[in-house]
């Protein structure tokens, strides 16, 4: 009997608001979950454009009282000033950072002025002190949001990068990719976290999540998405949808 290759689990959504919503719930549910058992809810967000409707209706819905306890970490960031236009935390400063009461103390940008070894030392640095985790042990994220580009990379881990190949250091420095330096979480922090949601939309997407969900393409880096004791959930809406067998479907209405 071969290993169990376990299927990750598709929910699909009619449209992006749907799958927005869906999120939303699960996130407070989680973040109410961890406060109570922990006294904080941590969560690594992602850049980029389909999680921005999500981000915003975050900032509206979530109770107020949740916030002062939730830290909010990056998955990647892009090696510009946090006011540029491409900056994951400038996006998420817009959205989310700006307009919910969540103290600045618990907002933890990655530093971007500095050399990218620097930067990512930095960041690690970070987790490092706000997670102080025990020896050998990784930094256990109560959820992580991922995207998934048309290559196939999520996060910064695009496919054929060095830092695909990173199994111990938490975070990794990624050379010009798509414009910009980077740097991102690495697998062993990104696969040690209690869930992972990727967020994925529209059709253009519609051939790599197959890729990723049906086949486990290992060419793709979202296929090494896998956490060892946490959940996998891949939230798409129709168009992201089209080309998986019906059978991995959970329609949600
Ligand atoms: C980034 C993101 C990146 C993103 C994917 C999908 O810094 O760009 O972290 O990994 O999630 O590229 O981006 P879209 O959601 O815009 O398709």
């Amino acid at each position: 009997m071969g290993p169990l290759i376990k299927k990750a689990r598709v929910l699909v959504f009619d449209d992006i608001s749907a799958l927005e919503d869906f999120a939303l719930g699960k996130w407070m549910a989680m973040a109410r979950e961890a406060v109570n058992r922990k006294g904080t809810f941590a969560a690594a967000l992602s850049g980029g454009g389909t999680p921005v409707g999500l981000y915003r209706k975050l900032a509206r819905a979530v109770e107020p009282s949740l916030w002062p306890k939730t830290h909010i970490f990056m998955v990647d960031e892009r090696l510009v000033p946090h006011d540029n236009a491409d900056s994951n935390f400038r996006m998420m400063d817009e959205m989310l950072f700006s307009k919910a009461p969540i103290p600045k103390g618990n907002i933890h940008p990655v530093r971007t002025d500095g050399p990218p070894e620097l930067c990512a030392e930095r960041y690690a640095s970070e987790l490092f002190a706000f997670f102080q985790p025990r020896k050998g042990d990784m930094p256990v994220f109560d959820l992580v949001l991922l995207g998934l580009g048309e290559d196939g990379h999520t996060a910064s881990l695009f496919p054929g990068a060095d830092a695909l190949k990173e199994k111990e250091r938490l975070t990794a420095a990624v050379p010009d990719e798509k414009r910009h330096a980077r740097v991102t979480l690495t697998y062993p922090v990104l696969n040690s976290a209690r869930n992972v949601f990727f967020l994925v939309a529209g059709e253009k997407k519609a051939e790599v999540l197959e890729r990723v969900v049906e086949r486990g393409d290992p060419a793709l880096p979202a296929s090494a998405i896998k956490p060892e004791n946490g959940t996998l959930l891949f939230l798409a809406d129709s168009g992201a949808a089209v080309m998986l067998p019906v059978k991995m479907k959970n329609l949600q209405k």
